[in-house]
């Protein structure tokens, strides 16, 4: 599996702030990924792809930052964009921000409040979306925030702004989001504790002003990009599948959680940890899925697993009810319609609500067919690719470029395990 894109940018990003040289072995080479590369790059950090595939970084330190002389354009990637927004806050300088026509409109109030509370200014046009521009605290105050929305991008966003700001920033989660950057911010020697609240939310904290030390890293396999094929395997009788290294991170899980309840016969083993990840090894047995209900409280395990769960319930028997989507509306595409439109031009009975799906499964193979709107989602594309694999008739993405931002090998792998995926010149 190709490395974990949420980790290959944090390995980035700081070794940046990190002082001295860090190598990073299986960096997910995507476009999202070249995004925060380039960007780094140009606010003075060097960065070299070595020969034998590794990346060398050589840190520059918290604070150590140095002006872009041009507009950062950070493609289709979120990620970048708001951890980036948080490392800039705490640096005195300029920059100016865009991104493709999916990132420009998704929201970036999220981390511009908080933000701002720390000292940081911003330009941006209405409802804080791109283009805009942050202009750094000169001196950063610590905050302590309650995440709003469940999202590790503002959680993120907020503790790397916290880097520069003296004493103790805490962001407080009511519900566990990925925490890929509280482990290697530990590794590269912040500190960094966890405390409950009274009412089970996670008081975060780190402490401002460290030095970070570069470390090399290397990066688990993704368990986001290991869904796909997961659930093609776990849909279509009598495969078998087996995928090495996979991100074992608890708060990345809830898809094989959620299949494993629908019956499908997934084993995991060699649990082992690299660079202060957990991984492990996946086997998938195909078979049969049984529709279920989704509790709302694994939607943050899940976040980006949505459109490929779907996919799984529209091949299981019976009904398959997810809640707890809001914030599907607001990803790449809004990913609700997007699933919506996507499964019922393939023939499934599906229907949604402001944060909820309901898919009635069809026993087996759907009947396929529908041309795709990929809207610049890479997921959306990729989990409609896997139900053509499922369906009597195939399906067609209109656009499957938004696939390199995340899984540039998707084709070549899902056609390596059986699949039979190519470029068509006829539209349904
Ligand atoms: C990510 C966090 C999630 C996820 C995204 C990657 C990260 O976004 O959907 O693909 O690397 O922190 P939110 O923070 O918006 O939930």
């Amino acid at each position: 599996m190709p490395g974990d894109k949420s980790v290959s940018h944090r390995a980035l990003m700081l070794s940046a702030l990190a002082v001295g040289p860090a190598v990073v072995s299986n960096l997910l080479e995507s476009e999202d990924v070249h995004r925060t590369a380039a960007a780094l790059r140009a606010l003075g950090v060097p960065i070299a792809r070595n020969d034998d595939g590794t990346w060398r970084i050589d840190g520059v330190g918290v604070g150590g930052l140095a002006e872009p002389d041009d507009v950062l354009d950070l493609g289709n990637s979120g990620t970048s964009t708001r951890l980036l927004l948080g490392i800039l806050a705490g640096h005195v300088l300029t920059v100016f921000m865009t991104g493709d026509a999916s990132l420009r409109k998704r929201p970036m109030a999220r981390v511009v409040d908080p933000l701002t509370r720390m000292g940081a200014q911003f330009v941006a046009r209405s409802r804080a979306r791109l283009p805009l521009a942050v202009t750094g605290a000169t001196s950063p105050m610590p905050l302590s925030y309650r995440l709003p929305v469940p999202s590790a991008q503002v959680k993120s966003a907020i503790l790397l702004a916290g880097l520069s700001a003296p004493g103790r920033t805490t962001v407080i989660e009511p519900e566990v989001t990925r925490d890929h950057t509280e482990r290697m911010l530990r590794l590269l020697g912040a500190t960094v504790t966890v405390e409950a609240e009274e009412d089970g939310a996670r008081a975060i904290t780190v402490e401002g002003q460290p030095e970070l030390s570069a470390r090399d890293l290397d990066v688990p396999g993704d368990p986001s990009s290991a869904a796909f094929p997961a659930v093609a395997a776990a849909i279509l009788p009598g495969s078998h599948l087996v995928m090495r290294r996979v991100g074992a991170n608890a708060s990345r899980l809830g898809l094989f959680t959620t299949l494993r309840e629908m019956g499908a016969d997934i084993r995991i083993s060699g649990e082992r940890e690299v660079s202060g990840e957990p991984v492990m090894d996946i086997e998938v047995h195909g078979g049969r899925l049984q529709g279920i209900e989704v509790p709302p409280e694994r939607a943050p395990l899940t976040i980006d697993e949505y459109p490929i769960l779907a996919v799984a319930a529209a091949t299981a028997s019976g009904t398959t009810v997810m809640r707890g989507l809001a914030e599907l509306r607001v990803k790449e595409s809004d990913r609700l319609a997007a699933i919506e439109t996507g499964l019922a031009a393939c023939g499934v009975t599906v229907s949604s609500g402001p944060d909820w799906l309901e898919v009635t499964g069809c026993g087996g193979r759907a009947p396929g067919g529908g041309l795709i709107a990929a809207n610049l989602d890479h997921r959306i594309a990729m989990a409609f690719l896997v139900l053509g694999m499922a369906a009597d008739a195939a399906v067609t993405v209109d656009d499957a470029a938004s696939i390199a931002t995340s899984f540039p090998d998707f084709v070549a792998t899902m056609n390596a395990v059986g699949g039979r995926l190519g470029l068509t010149e006829s539209v349904p």
